[in-house]
């Protein structure tokens, strides 16, 4: 190995280094800012040396430069857009996008270096075309299967999930199409066997995800995630490049664990997830006014004295409050709550809303401070000593159910909610949540349901508070 090579080597470690040191300081919401600069550094390292590799090689055409720099110019134009332009709560389908293009150009290194190595010589070493086969499986199957995961969340395509008689049957021909054609090209290096290994794969990922309602989208989302880095890491052993290697495994690492927290934070498997026919009931329960038997209703003046009066109150924000957009709205009332002396503190569930981290975001959206913002094994053995706990658009997330056996959301950890002193629900009605279920919350006796929509609710909360406390 030249000292040249060696020292580029070297500096792809300095780049892996800037990576994990990245994703460490992303485990808190108080360092993430650093840990996005840090991951930056590395990955404009890692570019820089690769461009000085090829430099080196001197194997680039003038055509060949001016293609690659246009290409990255657009590129990273349109990346640098998207990522500064995008709401917050479209996050998931920019992320979606993203691992798109990334399975696709991961798939896209693949194919390239087959032609040019089938074209080159006839035999084709094995171990190459294992991981080059896995390239452009994985990176197609990403690729199509996140665009209809971004279409769907974006509402371009029905969020509901996409059955058909023998389905599962037709997925099971295509993966085996895509595997068989595969295994051929390992044994006799074959073109057009390549083109049906792609056909089969990207009609794989489509055939994955319709089959998925949206809400469940999320989880989904996070799976193509671990697989765009899985397919970027085949892409470093095809064209031997450790920075790819060590980039694509952290991603596809990272990936893999936080799908399977989340799907264990909703008490799913991951296969039951894939399976797919779960949350349809996503855009909306219908609105069922009105309290029933049991369930004791409270106009905002009384919920304001219990609030005024109090000397712990846990907010706990759930998927309502993000579909009202009322974070500035809660803030206001954490901040009258506060300035009179309550000690307040939000309750955050790891799945409360619809993506990683909803709650987290709604709420710095509104400015609240990060260490008013408790996560759920933390904040649970403080319900006793609460007050109140006020519950805003959350449901599944505080149902008692879930620890009995036999229902959708049985063995999932919820916020123990039914703890506290009292309990006041804003919600509009005796609708269902996510999982479609009673809430055994609402007719606790303990418990006062504010039948309002979040925004208006809080509002009116905040103006009585205020009345009373001068
Ligand atoms: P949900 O159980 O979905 O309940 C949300 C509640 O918000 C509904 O019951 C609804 O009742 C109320 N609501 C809707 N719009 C409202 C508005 N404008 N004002 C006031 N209330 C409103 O939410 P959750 O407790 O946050 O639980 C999340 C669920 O989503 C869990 O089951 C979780 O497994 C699932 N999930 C989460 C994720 C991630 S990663 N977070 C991903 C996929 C699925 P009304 O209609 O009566 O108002």
């Amino acid at each position: 190995m030249s000292g040249f090579s060696f020292g580029t080597q070297l500096i792809y470690v300095l780049a892996a280094s800037c990576f994990v040191l990245g994703l460490h300081l992303m485990n808190s919401p108080a360092t993430a800012r650093r840990g996005n600069q840090f991951s930056t550094a590395g990955m404009v390292i890692a570019v820089a040396t690769t461009f000085a590799l090829i430099i080196h090689a001197g194997v680039i055409t003038a055509t060949g430069w001016i293609v690659m720099l246009v290409g990255a110019l657009i590129g990273g134009g349109a990346g640098l857009y998207a990522a500064r332009t995008v709401r917050m709560t479209a996050m998931p389908q920019l992320v979606s996008m993203f691992n798109a293009v990334g399975g696709g150009a991961a798939a896209l290194v693949a194919i390239h270096d087959y032609i040019h190595v089938a074209a080159a010589v006839t035999g084709v070493g094995e171990s190459t075309t294992i991981t080059t086969l896995l390239d452009v499986i994985i990176g197609s199957v990403t690729f199509s299967g996140s665009i209809i995961a971004a279409g769907k969340l974006q509402g371009l395509i029905t969020s509901a999930p996409v059955t058909f008689p023998g389905a599962r049957v037709v997925n099971a021909l295509l993966a085996a199409l895509a595997l068989g054609a595969g295994g051929y090209v390992i044994s006799t290096p074959s073109l057009a066997a390549l083109w049906i290994v792609i056909a089969a794969s990207l009609a794989f990922g489509i055939a994955m995800v319709m089959p998925i309602g949206g809400a469940d989208m999320p989880v989904v989302i996070s799976l193509l995630n671990a697989l765009t880095g899985t397919a970027v890491a085949m892409a470093g052993f095809v064209i031997g490049n450790w920075a790819l290697i060590i980039a694509g495994a952290l991603v596809g690492a990272s990936g893999g664990i936080l799908t399977k927290l989340m799907a264990d934070a909703m008490n799913r498997s991951i296969g039951n997830i894939i399976v797919g026919g779960f949350g349809t009931g996503d855009t909306g329960a219908p609105v069922v006014p009105g309290a029933g038997a049991g369930v004791r209703s409270i106009s905002a003046d009384d919920a304001a004295i219990q609030l005024a009066y109090a000397s712990k109150v846990i907010i706990v924000p759930g998927y309502g409050l993000a579909a009202a957009q009322a974070q500035h709205e809660v803030a206001d009332l954490a901040d009258v709550l506060e300035s009179h002396g309550v000690d307040v503190s939000y309750a955050i569930h790891p799945v409360a809303g619809r993506m990683p981290g909803h709650m987290n975001v709604l709420l710095a959206e509104a400015n609240v401070p990060y260490p008013l913002l408790k996560e759920m094994d933390d904040i649970n053995p403080e319900f006793p000593r609460a007050d109140v706990a006020l519950v805003i658009g959350a449901n599944d997330v505080t149902n008692p159910a879930a620890r009995r056996p036999g229902n959708a959301i049985s063995g999932m950890p919820i916020l123990n909610v039914d703890q506290a002193k009292s309990i006041i629900v804003i919600k509009r009605s005796m609708g269902h949540g996510y999982a479609g279920i009673d809430n055994e919350l609402y007719t606790n006796p303990k418990t006062s349901m504010y039948f309002s929509d979040a925004k208006t609710a809080l509002t009116e909360l905040t103006a009585a508070v205020k009345t009373l406390v001068g």
